[in-house]
Protein backbone atom coordinates (compact mmCIF):
# COMPACT_ATOMS: atom_id res chain seq x y z
CA UNK A 1 0.00 0.00 0.00
CA UNK A 2 2.72 2.64 0.78
CA UNK A 3 4.80 1.50 -2.30
CA UNK A 4 1.76 2.12 -4.36
CA UNK A 5 1.06 5.51 -2.82
CA UNK A 6 4.56 6.36 -3.43
CA UNK A 7 3.77 5.53 -6.57
CA UNK A 8 0.84 7.72 -7.06
CA UNK A 9 2.54 11.09 -5.43
CA UNK A 10 5.29 10.54 -7.61
CA UNK A 11 2.97 10.42 -10.80
CA UNK A 12 0.92 13.58 -9.32
CA UNK A 13 4.30 15.19 -8.81
CA UNK A 14 5.12 14.86 -12.39
CA UNK A 15 2.16 15.73 -13.66
CA UNK A 16 1.91 18.72 -11.57
CA UNK A 17 5.46 19.68 -13.00
CA UNK A 18 3.94 18.63 -16.70
CA UNK A 19 1.10 21.50 -15.79
CA UNK A 20 3.46 23.93 -14.52
CA UNK A 21 5.68 23.92 -17.92
CA UNK A 22 2.75 23.62 -19.94
CA UNK A 23 1.45 27.38 -17.78
CA UNK A 24 4.92 28.66 -18.73
CA UNK A 25 4.90 27.67 -22.40
CA UNK A 26 1.29 29.71 -22.24
CA UNK A 27 2.84 32.70 -20.89
CA UNK A 28 5.53 32.51 -23.35
CA UNK A 29 3.37 31.70 -26.45
CA UNK A 30 0.20 33.76 -25.73
CA UNK A 31 0.92 35.88 -22.45
CA UNK A 32 -0.16 36.42 -18.75
CA UNK A 33 -3.66 35.54 -18.87
CA UNK A 34 -3.13 32.11 -20.78
CA UNK A 35 -1.06 31.48 -18.28
CA UNK A 36 -3.22 32.13 -15.45
CA UNK A 37 -5.84 29.98 -17.22
CA UNK A 38 -3.43 26.90 -17.27
CA UNK A 39 -2.24 27.44 -13.46
CA UNK A 40 -5.88 27.00 -12.41
CA UNK A 41 -6.32 23.80 -14.67
CA UNK A 42 -3.53 22.63 -12.52
CA UNK A 43 -5.39 23.50 -9.57
CA UNK A 44 -8.74 21.97 -10.67
CA UNK A 45 -6.80 18.64 -12.08
CA UNK A 46 -4.10 18.22 -9.75
CA UNK A 47 -4.10 20.26 -6.39
CA UNK A 48 -7.34 20.54 -5.45
CA UNK A 49 -7.49 16.36 -4.41
CA UNK A 50 -4.51 17.44 -1.70
CA UNK A 51 -4.57 21.13 -0.27
CA UNK A 52 -7.23 22.95 0.38
CA UNK A 53 -7.08 26.77 1.61
CA UNK A 54 -7.52 26.44 5.05
CA UNK A 55 -4.53 24.00 4.91
CA UNK A 56 -2.46 26.60 2.68
CA UNK A 57 -3.37 29.59 4.56
CA UNK A 58 -2.21 27.86 8.10
CA UNK A 59 0.94 26.56 6.53
CA UNK A 60 2.12 29.94 4.69
CA UNK A 61 0.40 32.02 7.46
CA UNK A 62 -1.75 33.15 4.89
CA UNK A 63 1.11 33.54 2.17
CA UNK A 64 3.11 36.15 3.66
CA UNK A 65 5.81 32.90 4.49
CA UNK A 66 7.91 31.52 1.96
CA UNK A 67 6.05 29.12 0.14
CA UNK A 68 7.90 25.24 -0.08
CA UNK A 69 5.60 23.33 -2.41
CA UNK A 70 5.05 23.18 -6.05
CA UNK A 71 1.55 22.35 -4.96
CA UNK A 72 1.47 26.04 -2.86
CA UNK A 73 2.90 27.79 -5.75
CA UNK A 74 -0.27 26.37 -7.96
CA UNK A 75 -2.79 27.70 -5.00
CA UNK A 76 -1.70 30.55 -4.51
CA UNK A 77 -1.37 32.01 -8.43
CA UNK A 78 -4.92 30.32 -8.64
CA UNK A 79 -6.05 32.62 -5.51
CA UNK A 80 -4.07 35.71 -6.46
CA UNK A 81 -2.24 35.15 -9.37
CA UNK A 82 -4.53 37.02 -11.34
CA UNK A 83 -5.73 39.81 -9.60
CA UNK A 84 -2.03 40.99 -7.86
CA UNK A 85 -0.65 41.17 -11.73
CA UNK A 86 -4.11 43.02 -12.85
CA UNK A 87 -3.35 45.26 -9.77
CA UNK A 88 0.64 45.93 -10.85
CA UNK A 89 -0.23 46.41 -14.25
CA UNK A 90 -2.75 49.13 -13.56
CA UNK A 91 -0.23 50.38 -10.66
CA UNK A 92 2.80 50.58 -13.45
CA UNK A 93 0.64 52.46 -16.30
CA UNK A 94 -1.05 54.71 -13.64
CA UNK A 95 2.77 55.79 -12.86
CA UNK A 96 4.27 55.72 -16.64
CA UNK A 97 1.52 56.63 -18.20
CA UNK A 98 -0.39 54.94 -21.36
CA UNK A 99 1.01 56.46 -24.27
CA UNK A 100 2.46 54.33 -27.10
CA UNK A 101 6.77 55.56 -27.62
CA UNK A 102 7.65 53.83 -30.51
CA UNK A 103 11.16 55.29 -30.78
CA UNK A 104 14.05 53.07 -30.77
CA UNK A 105 16.16 54.61 -27.23
CA UNK A 106 19.31 52.41 -25.61
CA UNK A 107 18.73 51.61 -22.11
CA UNK A 108 19.90 49.79 -19.17
CA UNK A 109 17.11 49.30 -16.22
CA UNK A 110 18.08 47.59 -13.43
CA UNK A 111 14.62 45.99 -12.11
CA UNK A 112 15.00 44.76 -8.19
CA UNK A 113 11.82 42.46 -7.57
CA UNK A 114 11.61 42.28 -3.54
CA UNK A 115 10.20 39.20 -2.26
CA UNK A 116 9.61 38.40 -5.66
CA UNK A 117 7.44 35.46 -5.40
CA UNK A 118 6.37 34.08 -8.89
CA UNK A 119 7.80 37.69 -10.28
CA UNK A 120 4.19 38.52 -10.91
CA UNK A 121 5.31 42.07 -10.39
CA UNK A 122 8.38 41.40 -12.96
CA UNK A 123 5.67 40.07 -15.53
CA UNK A 124 3.35 42.97 -15.02
CA UNK A 125 6.41 45.29 -15.88
CA UNK A 126 7.56 43.13 -18.91
CA UNK A 127 4.02 42.97 -20.29
CA UNK A 128 3.59 46.72 -19.96
CA UNK A 129 6.99 47.13 -22.03
CA UNK A 130 5.72 44.71 -24.70
CA UNK A 131 2.29 46.84 -24.53
CA UNK A 132 3.23 50.50 -24.48
CA UNK A 133 7.55 51.25 -25.19
CA UNK A 134 10.02 49.98 -28.02
CA UNK A 135 12.58 47.87 -26.54
CA UNK A 136 14.75 46.61 -29.04
CA UNK A 137 17.48 48.38 -27.16
CA UNK A 138 16.90 47.93 -23.92
CA UNK A 139 19.02 45.89 -21.64
CA UNK A 140 16.63 44.68 -18.29
CA UNK A 141 19.36 43.57 -15.83
CA UNK A 142 16.38 41.41 -13.37
CA UNK A 143 17.51 40.98 -9.87
CA UNK A 144 15.10 38.32 -7.90
CA UNK A 145 15.30 38.80 -4.03
CA UNK A 146 13.13 35.21 -2.21
CA UNK A 147 13.67 33.22 0.54
CA UNK A 148 11.81 30.76 -0.92
CA UNK A 149 13.92 27.82 -3.70
CA UNK A 150 10.64 26.82 -4.74
CA UNK A 151 8.96 30.09 -5.96
CA UNK A 152 12.38 31.52 -7.03
CA UNK A 153 12.95 29.19 -9.58
CA UNK A 154 9.45 29.72 -10.98
CA UNK A 155 10.18 33.41 -10.75
CA UNK A 156 13.55 32.69 -12.99
CA UNK A 157 11.00 30.36 -15.33
CA UNK A 158 8.51 32.50 -15.90
CA UNK A 159 10.79 35.50 -16.74
CA UNK A 160 12.85 33.76 -18.85
CA UNK A 161 9.36 32.98 -20.94
CA UNK A 162 7.87 36.06 -20.60
CA UNK A 163 11.38 37.56 -21.90
CA UNK A 164 11.39 35.80 -24.60
CA UNK A 165 8.32 37.57 -26.18
CA UNK A 166 10.24 40.72 -26.14
CA UNK A 167 13.39 41.32 -28.01
CA UNK A 168 15.05 43.37 -25.05
CA UNK A 169 18.90 41.90 -23.55
CA UNK A 170 17.23 40.28 -20.48
CA UNK A 171 19.94 39.29 -17.88
CA UNK A 172 18.35 37.36 -14.67
CA UNK A 173 20.03 37.53 -11.07
CA UNK A 174 18.98 35.67 -8.20
CA UNK A 175 19.40 35.87 -4.61
CA UNK A 176 17.22 33.11 -3.13
CA UNK A 177 17.20 34.85 0.94
CA UNK A 178 15.45 37.78 2.80
CA UNK A 179 15.82 40.83 2.44
CA UNK A 180 17.67 41.38 5.20
CA UNK A 181 20.37 38.88 3.84
CA UNK A 182 20.33 40.71 0.57
CA UNK A 183 21.22 44.51 2.18
CA UNK A 184 23.81 42.76 4.10
CA UNK A 185 25.64 40.45 1.51
CA UNK A 186 24.47 41.67 -2.18
CA UNK A 187 24.27 45.91 -1.45
CA UNK A 188 26.82 46.49 -4.62
CA UNK A 189 25.05 43.87 -6.89
CA UNK A 190 23.58 46.43 -9.43
CA UNK A 191 25.64 47.63 -12.60
CA UNK A 192 25.22 51.05 -13.63
CA UNK A 193 22.20 51.91 -15.47
CA UNK A 194 19.99 54.69 -16.29
CA UNK A 195 17.11 53.72 -14.43
CA UNK A 196 16.69 51.50 -11.22
CA UNK A 197 13.50 50.39 -10.81
CA UNK A 198 12.61 48.95 -7.05
CA UNK A 199 9.29 46.75 -7.09
CA UNK A 200 7.82 45.88 -3.96
CA UNK A 201 4.81 43.30 -4.59
CA UNK A 202 1.95 42.85 -1.61
CA UNK A 203 5.80 42.41 0.53
CA UNK A 204 5.87 45.74 2.58
CA UNK A 205 2.93 44.28 5.31
CA UNK A 206 5.17 41.83 6.52
CA UNK A 207 6.84 42.36 9.35
CA UNK A 208 10.43 40.90 8.83
CA UNK A 209 10.40 42.99 6.06
CA UNK A 210 9.14 46.45 7.57
CA UNK A 211 12.13 45.69 9.69
CA UNK A 212 14.36 46.03 6.94
CA UNK A 213 13.08 49.34 5.71
CA UNK A 214 15.74 52.00 7.37
CA UNK A 215 18.58 49.70 5.52
CA UNK A 216 16.77 49.45 2.93
CA UNK A 217 16.26 52.92 2.86
CA UNK A 218 19.68 53.50 2.90
CA UNK A 219 20.46 50.79 0.38
CA UNK A 220 17.94 52.73 -2.46
CA UNK A 221 20.10 55.57 -1.84
CA UNK A 222 23.21 54.28 -2.30
CA UNK A 223 22.41 53.56 -6.17
CA UNK A 224 23.79 55.55 -8.65
CA UNK A 225 21.41 57.52 -10.78
CA UNK A 226 17.55 57.71 -11.50
CA UNK A 227 15.34 55.22 -8.61
CA UNK A 228 11.72 54.28 -9.54
CA UNK A 229 9.93 52.45 -6.21
CA UNK A 230 6.18 51.25 -7.28
CA UNK A 231 4.91 49.60 -4.04
CA UNK A 232 1.30 47.89 -4.43
CA UNK A 233 -0.21 45.85 -1.70
CA UNK A 234 -4.05 44.97 0.05
CA UNK A 235 -5.52 47.32 2.19
CA UNK A 236 -4.54 46.13 5.29
CA UNK A 237 -3.26 48.68 7.70
CA UNK A 238 -0.67 46.58 7.76
CA UNK A 239 0.28 47.66 4.07
CA UNK A 240 -0.52 51.03 4.85
CA UNK A 241 1.78 51.30 7.44
CA UNK A 242 4.71 49.88 5.40
CA UNK A 243 4.23 52.02 2.59
CA UNK A 244 3.97 55.41 4.47
CA UNK A 245 7.20 53.72 6.28
CA UNK A 246 9.08 53.82 2.94
CA UNK A 247 7.49 56.91 1.88
CA UNK A 248 8.91 59.01 5.00
CA UNK A 249 11.73 56.89 5.61
CA UNK A 250 13.28 58.25 1.95
CA UNK A 251 14.19 61.21 1.80
CA UNK A 252 14.19 64.09 -0.91
CA UNK A 253 11.62 61.99 -3.43
CA UNK A 254 9.89 63.24 -5.96
CA UNK A 255 6.34 61.82 -5.44
CA UNK A 256 5.02 60.12 -8.65
CA UNK A 257 1.90 58.40 -6.92
CA UNK A 258 0.88 59.50 -3.39
CA UNK A 259 0.01 55.98 -0.98
CA UNK A 260 -3.83 55.97 -2.49
CA UNK A 261 -6.42 53.55 -2.31
CA UNK A 262 -8.00 51.93 -5.76
CA UNK A 263 -9.49 49.12 -7.16
CA UNK A 264 -9.48 46.62 -10.46
CA UNK A 265 -11.91 44.73 -11.79
CA UNK A 266 -10.51 40.88 -12.79
CA UNK A 267 -12.10 37.38 -14.28
CA UNK A 268 -10.64 35.00 -11.64
CA UNK A 269 -11.36 31.21 -10.28
CA UNK A 270 -12.96 31.14 -6.87
CA UNK A 271 -11.89 27.85 -5.51
CA UNK A 272 -14.08 28.44 -2.91
CA UNK A 273 -17.22 28.71 -5.18
CA UNK A 274 -15.12 26.24 -7.71
CA UNK A 275 -16.29 29.06 -11.15
CA UNK A 276 -14.96 31.85 -12.59
CA UNK A 277 -16.40 34.94 -11.76
CA UNK A 278 -16.07 38.78 -11.93
CA UNK A 279 -14.54 40.77 -8.79
CA UNK A 280 -13.08 43.76 -8.00
CA UNK A 281 -9.58 43.43 -6.20
CA UNK A 282 -8.81 46.30 -4.09
CA UNK A 283 -5.66 47.74 -3.09
CA UNK A 284 -3.21 50.22 -2.21
CA UNK A 285 -0.18 51.80 -4.45
CA UNK A 286 2.76 54.44 -4.19
CA UNK A 287 5.21 55.80 -6.86
CA UNK A 288 8.04 57.42 -5.81
CA UNK A 289 11.47 58.76 -8.23
CA UNK A 290 14.95 60.35 -6.96
CA UNK A 291 17.98 60.28 -8.01
CA UNK A 292 21.41 59.91 -6.18
CA UNK A 293 24.68 61.33 -7.65
CA UNK A 294 28.33 59.98 -6.69
CA UNK A 295 28.70 63.02 -4.96
CA UNK A 296 25.67 62.54 -2.70
CA UNK A 297 26.90 58.56 -2.04
CA UNK A 298 30.50 60.28 -1.25
CA UNK A 299 28.58 62.57 1.77
CA UNK A 300 26.39 60.04 3.05
CA UNK A 301 29.34 57.42 3.45
CA UNK A 302 31.62 60.54 4.78
CA UNK A 303 28.31 60.98 7.55
C1 LIG B 1 2.37 37.71 -0.43
S1 LIG B 1 3.82 37.05 -1.13
C2 LIG B 1 4.11 38.21 -2.48
C3 LIG B 1 4.86 37.57 -3.60
C4 LIG B 1 4.97 38.44 -4.86
N1 LIG B 1 5.73 39.64 -4.64
C5 LIG B 1 3.58 38.73 -5.39
O1 LIG B 1 3.17 39.90 -5.45
O2 LIG B 1 2.90 37.77 -5.77
C6 LIG B 1 5.07 37.50 0.02
C7 LIG B 1 6.47 37.09 -0.44
O3 LIG B 1 7.44 37.64 0.46
C8 LIG B 1 8.43 36.67 0.68
N2 LIG B 1 9.09 36.97 1.96
C9 LIG B 1 8.68 36.62 3.21
N3 LIG B 1 9.57 37.07 4.12
C10 LIG B 1 10.55 37.74 3.44
C11 LIG B 1 11.73 38.41 3.84
N4 LIG B 1 12.10 38.51 5.10
N5 LIG B 1 12.51 38.94 2.86
C12 LIG B 1 12.15 38.86 1.56
N6 LIG B 1 11.02 38.23 1.14
C13 LIG B 1 10.23 37.67 2.06
C14 LIG B 1 7.67 35.35 0.68
O4 LIG B 1 8.52 34.26 0.48
C15 LIG B 1 6.67 35.59 -0.43
O5 LIG B 1 7.18 35.19 -1.67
Amino acid sequence: MIAFNRAANTQSAQSLAEHISHAAEQLQLHGFDRYYNAMVGAYVSEVYKTLNYPSFANATNRAQAPLTSLEQAVIYTTLYGKSHFDRFSEVIAQIMGKNKRSEAIARTINIVDYGCGQAIASLALLSYLEKYVNWENFTLNFHLVEPSRTTLDLAVLLVTKMSSRIAANVVIHQYNKSLSDFLEYDSEALATADYSMHLFSNVLDIDAVQQQIPSLCKYLHSIEGKQMVIAVGPQYSNNYQGLQQLKRSLNDVTVKQDVADFSIESEIYSIKNNHWQHSASYGVMMGLCFKNTLSDKNIKIAA
